[in-house]
């Protein structure tokens, strides 16, 4: 579902600040892979999401999505293959238009028709079905402000909207880390769930690794631009914590301490 082949991506070349983000980078992704990306700060996990859903294009190497190669395509002619969500619960959702109206917008990207026409009775009914499985209550709310939500709301909201046109590709950028505890965690089985019932093809970067062991059917670890660990099937269900943090040190040459400061 996804090649991404030997992709490299050096921002500011040739100044003080030059910063190779991506060295020859090398992913596979089959249909209905669950990966959860691990690494530390700065390590190219959000680039190597940028870089697939064409922010900015690659020095080299291509990137193919269930086939296609979509190397030179700008941002806007990959977004009917991509669902994204973010960090900020802010940047997801419209806060100024209500729920359905959100929903509309995510339903009908990439088609013609714009909101001119309002929302259809059948598009509401379809709404109201897609939010009850959020269990939060916002099938009844639907034409409140998105502004008026929560950010775990908003965060919901967002998942349903990305996954509304059943994308071929998931990607979700630490899209927890700014939730409480228990908001995130709610979050996190609600993605499990979005993602198994469509049968979704996902990438999810977090710096929680207990979370990252228990997601998802594979695990990747980079480090400096590169993929140095990559963990699936049976042997993910039997990783812990520790052993993730071993590895880190046995392939980066670096203090575990270290390790547990940038990881955890
Ligand atoms: N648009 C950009 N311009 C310049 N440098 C960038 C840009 N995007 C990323 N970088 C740099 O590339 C490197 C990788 O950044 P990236 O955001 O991919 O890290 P990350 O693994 O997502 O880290 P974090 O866990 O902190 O989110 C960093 O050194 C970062 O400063
Ligand atoms: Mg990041």
């Amino acid at each position: 579902m996804l090649d991404i082949n030997h992709i490299s991506k050096t921002f500011n070349p040739g100044t003080i600040n030059e910063k190779k983000a991506l060295q020859s980078l090398d992913l596979h992704l089959n249909e209905k892979d669950f990966v959860t990306v691990i690494g530390g700060n700065g390590a190219g996990k959000s680039t190597m999401l940028n870089a697939v859903a064409g922010v900015w294009p690659v020095d080299e190497g291509s990137i193919l999505i269930d086939g296609t190669d979509v190397t030179g395509l700008p941002e806007f002619r990959r977004a009917s293959y991509i669902g994204r969500v973010f960090q900020d619960p802010m940047m997801g959702t419209a806060p100024n238009m209500q729920i359905e109206e959100n929903l509309a917008l995510a339903y009908r990207r990439g088609k013609k028709r714009g909101l001119r026409w309002g929302v259809t009775k059948n598009e509401r009914e379809f709404y109201h079905e897609r939010l009850k499985i959020l269990g939060l209550g916002l099938e009844d709310r639907m034409t409140v402000k998105a502004g008026l939500l929560s950010g775990g709301q908003r965060q919901a909201l967002t998942l349903l909207m990305a996954a509304l046109q059943k994308p071929k590709l998931l990607l979700l950028d630490e899209h927890t880390a700014a939730l409480d505890p228990a908001t995130a965690a709610k979050v996190l089985e609600l993605s499990d769930r979005i993602v198994r019932e469509n049968g979704l093809t996902a990438l999810m970067i977090t710096h929680n690794m207990k979370d990252a062991i228990r997601h998802g059917n594979r695990i990747i670890m980079m480090n400096e631009g590169r993929i140095i660990l990559d963990i699936s099937g049976e042997e993910k269900t039997k990783l812990t914590k520790a052993d993730l943090l071993q590895k880190f040190a046995e392939v980066a040459g670096v203090q575990e301490e270290t390790d547990q400061v940038l990881l955890s």
